[in-house]
């Protein structure tokens, strides 16, 4: 272990990831994945590699290189048919249903299979040529499965030496769903490049090593280990804490009047359980004797995300009518019951929000982590905090006990945790806070490069994760 030891202070660390940030462009990153190694990677000497988010008449061969501070980013377009294959065909249309357990609407087109492929070659052989021989490589999610294979073709044995890590942020289900999706078994295949294979959860890792095995890849398997992603959280709440003293959160205060604010924050996206969760709120408001009618105000920001897939755009349509007929039933001429937002807000400003928030309503049908409940706690002020309602699907669940645990299919298994976080004692608020951001500390971003890294280069906590 010593010697790895060593060895790992001297690994240049490059990261591979679908995106990428404009580093000119900090701020509002909505998406767990860039925010969690954004966090974890503050003033660490990284090679960030990935789609530059921008599109181009065809894929080019070489990135564009921005240097900032002790980071380097190099970005890639991608060509229009590529995008269309590779983004929002197989990636977004295929995997992302499919490890979020929804098969029933999973597509799959072999042209787009063919066009993942074809583009996780095309940044391989990108990637290859700024390579060090005793570089540690750390791949990011299911856009890059074949990634690490891909890599190590290029390189042959000149690369010998190279460490690639690979992990999924998002959920992996079991191998009977895993293995309906066509070319599944090519995916686990591809594994088998990596040294050191990430997941967010137990139950995660109990399936990807159970499909790994049923495959043949009993090696592949025992390199499966689970680090659950985090959050910078004493930077969060520092943050929170600033920002709920500026103009922004004070406008959002005086226009509240009094009443007690709950508060979402997730990417319009299908799997973050929306719909039930406005249907939730609609039977709080319905209910419970009238006492939350004009009382409560929810705030939900849904920047709107994967446009082009339809699932995407049926899902803005549906929120859509559902905000329609929540607020034409409910508000009154002074009172609007949902505010409901498709932008990205500034980082700050949305820890600020959650800060003044009573509640922070987390539901997700399926979902990896879910970083958002995390910021909830980390913003909270520790003599008067909020409580966080929180799908039992979400990954954080496992380790937010404090958290109000809900089934996000049941609209009034919602509406019953709303109405008992919206009348918690202080002092149970204050016990449940504790626990949860003892959780959000322990594990937050640091820990999870950490973990992850150690295990890959070597060294004392990787000892401690394999225990
Ligand atoms: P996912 O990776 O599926 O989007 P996570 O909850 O893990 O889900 O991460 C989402 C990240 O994106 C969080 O850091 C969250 O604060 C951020 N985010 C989500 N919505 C917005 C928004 N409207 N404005 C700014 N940031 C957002
Ligand atoms: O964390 C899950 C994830 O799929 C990331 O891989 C991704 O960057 C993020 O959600 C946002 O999605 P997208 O990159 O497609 O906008």
């Amino acid at each position: 272990a010593g010697h790895y030891c060593h060895e790992s202070r001297r690994r240049r660390l490059v990261i591979v990831a679908n995106r990428v940030p404009n580093p000119r462009e900090r701020g509002a990153a909505a998406g767990g994945l860039a925010v969690a190694l954004q966090e974890a990677l503050a003033g660490r000497e990284a090679l960030w590699f990935g789609w530059s988010g921008q599109c181009a008449e065809a894929t080019p061969r070489e990135p564009r290189i921005v240097r900032h501070g002790r980071m380097t980013y190099a970005r890639l377009d991608l060509g229009e048919a590529d995008y269309r294959r590779y983004y929002e065909g197989f990636a977004n249309a295929s995997l992302w249903p499919m490890l979020h357990y929804r098969l029933g609407i999973a597509q799959f087109d072999r042209e787009d299979y063919a066009g993942y492929r074809l583009v996780n070659a095309a940044f391989a052989a990108a990637l290859a040529p700024l390579l060090r021989p005793d570089d540690t490589v750390w791949v990011h999610d299911f856009h890059l499965f074949p990634f690490g294979a891909e890599l190590r073709r290029r390189i042959g044995r000149g690369g010998a030496d190279l460490r690639i890590g690979f992990f999924l942020h998002v959920p992996c289900p079991p191998p009977s769903v895993f293995g309906a999706l066509p070319r599944s078994e090519e995916l686990l295949a591809d594994l088998t490049a990596y040294d050191v294979i990430g997941v967010q959860t137990e139950e995660d890792a109990g399936h990807l090593r159970e499909a790994l095995q049923r495959a043949g890849h009993d090696e592949a398997a025992r390199r499966v280990g689970t680090w659950p992603a985090g959050i910078d959280a004493a930077g969060f709440a520092a943050m929170a804490r600033r920002a709920a003293a500026g103009p922004e959160a004070e406008r959002l205060r005086a226009s509240l009047v009094g009443r007690s604010l709950v508060i979402g924050v997730d990417r319009l996206d299908y799997t973050k359980g929306l719909p039930h969760r406005f249907s939730g709120y609609g039977r709080l408001l319905a209910g419970f004797e009238g006492r939350h009618l004009g009382a409560v105000t929810y705030l939900q920001f849904a920047p709107v995300s994967r446009e082009e897939v339809a699932q995407y755009r049926a899902l803005r349509r549906e929120l859509d009518e559902l905000t329609g007929r929540i607020n034409g039933q409910y508000a009154d001429f002074d009172w609007v019951p949902l505010r409901y937002i498709t932008r990205a807000v500034a980082r700050p400003t949305l820890a600020g929000f959650m800060r003044i928030a009573r509640v922070g309503l987390v539901t997700p049908l399926r979902d990896g982590m879910n970083l958002v409940a995390k910021e909830y706690v980390a913003a909270q002020d520790p003599g008067d905090p909020g409580v966080l309602v929180l799908s039992r699907f979400a990954g954080a669940a496992g380790q937010l006990e404090g958290a109000l645990v809900v089934n996000p299919l049941d609209p009034d298994e919602i509406a019953e945790a709303l109405d008992r976080a919206l009348s918690m004692p202080a002092a149970e608020r204050i016990a449940r806070w504790r626990g949860m951001a003892q959780a959000v500390w322990t594990h937050d971003a640091a820990a999870w490069s950490r973990g992850f890294l150690a295990a890959l280069e070597g060294g004392p906590a990787a000892a401690e994760q394999a225990a």
